[in-house]
């Protein structure tokens, strides 16, 4: 027997897509796949009155159990009205990567999926996109489909090279599909190394933001690998053993300007994993005794909350709108 999402507290993303394309700002998803990132997800998020996207992968959830995640998704709806603002929150399921493993989000309480055919041919990956929809929809789910390709790693779908959205496949995509949302390449790429170190970073690609836009007016549009690769926190990572040097992300100001656009939905990851790693490096190497757990991610799950504010804040513009 499934589990309906709302059971759980938790919303689908349709009515805060709609809200942030009339208000011109993003949603933040922020993947996760422990008890810190998501108490500090929460807690940033209801500390700045931003509705919330928690993002779950493939590998987060077999990695954190999917009977688990449920709980803990239930539990961070809880977590916020004890926190003092019921913020919106959805679940959603970041790169499915097949029908089978979107039906099994559906059924254990996600109230959004993502499937990414992206690296199929044009008609194959309608095809998989349409099953999806068919099914979610038939439960009030949302779901978010891709065209282009993004350079970077996720769980079951590997990319070298990126390609380019093209705004002429948007339309038929969007129709035959009935997704609610679609995730476009515009130049971001997953992880931590974006962009060449030692050379100008190029701008994201506009002018395919906006034809595609053109093309499909109002409709909420996917910004994937957009950690901006917080420096401080890379600075941090190097100076207490780690070797990510070369590291570098989407300038903040490019984020703000897609934020204001038809971009209804920005992909958060990294950045939380820069921070937490951070924050452990540095704790641990200057208490070398240390050895409970809760003394090393206590701080971590400190700055977490203030990295996602801020973003919330100041660069996603989400801060005020649950
Ligand atoms: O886009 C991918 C996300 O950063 C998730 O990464 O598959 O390693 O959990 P993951
Ligand atoms: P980053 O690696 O830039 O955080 O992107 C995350 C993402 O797109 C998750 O789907
Ligand atoms: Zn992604």
């Amino acid at each position: 027997m499934g589990v309906s999402y709302k059971d759980l507290g938790l919303v689908n993303t349709r009515e805060m897509f709609a809200k942030a394309m009339e208000g011109k700002y993003a949603i933040p998803a922020y993947n996760f796949n422990n008890l810190e990132q998501l108490q500090a997800i929460i807690s940033a998020c209801v500390e700045s009155k931003s509705p919330v996207i928690l993002q779950v992968s493939k590998g987060a959830r077999d990695y954190a159990n999917a009977t688990m995640l449920r709980y803990m998704a239930m539990g961070a709806v809880e977590y916020a009205k004890e926190l003092g603002c019921n913020v919106p929150i959805a679940l959603h399921l970041d790169h499915g990567d097949t029908f089978e493993t979107c039906k099994s989000c559906v059924d254990f309480g996600f109230s959004s999926v993502m499937i990414d055919g992206s690296h199929h041919s044009f008609e194959e990956n309608i095809a998989v996109t349409k099953q999806v929809v068919e099914y979610a929809h038939a439960h009030d789910v949302t779901v978010e489909g891709e065209l282009g390709i993004l350079a970077g790693i996720e769980d079951e779908v590997v990319a070298e090279v990126s390609s380019y959205t093209d705004p002429d496949q948007v339309v038929e995509f969007v129709e035959r599909t009935c997704v609610d949302s679609l995730a476009i390449s515009i130049g971001t790429s997953h992880g931590a190394f974006k962009f060449k170190a030692g050379e100008p970073v190029p701008p994201l690609r506009f002018d395919i933001l906006e034809e595609c836009e053109k093309r499909i007016p109002g409709f909420p549009i996917v910004l994937h690998g957009a950690s901006s690769v917080l420096q401080d926190y890379v600075t941090m990572i190097n100076q207490y053993g780690g070797d990510l040097k070369g590291a570098l992300g989407v300038p903040e100001e490019q984020l703000r300007k897609a934020a204001a656009s038809s971009v209804c939905k920005i992909n958060i990851d990294s950045d939380g994993r820069l921070v937490f790693t951070a924050k452990i490096r540095e704790h641990l190497a200057n208490n070398p005794d240390h050895f409970d757990p809760r003394q090393y991610l206590k701080p971590a799950r400190a700055d977490l909350v203030k990295m996602y504010k801020a973003k919330n804040e100041n660069v996603l513009g989400s801060a005020g709108k649950a």
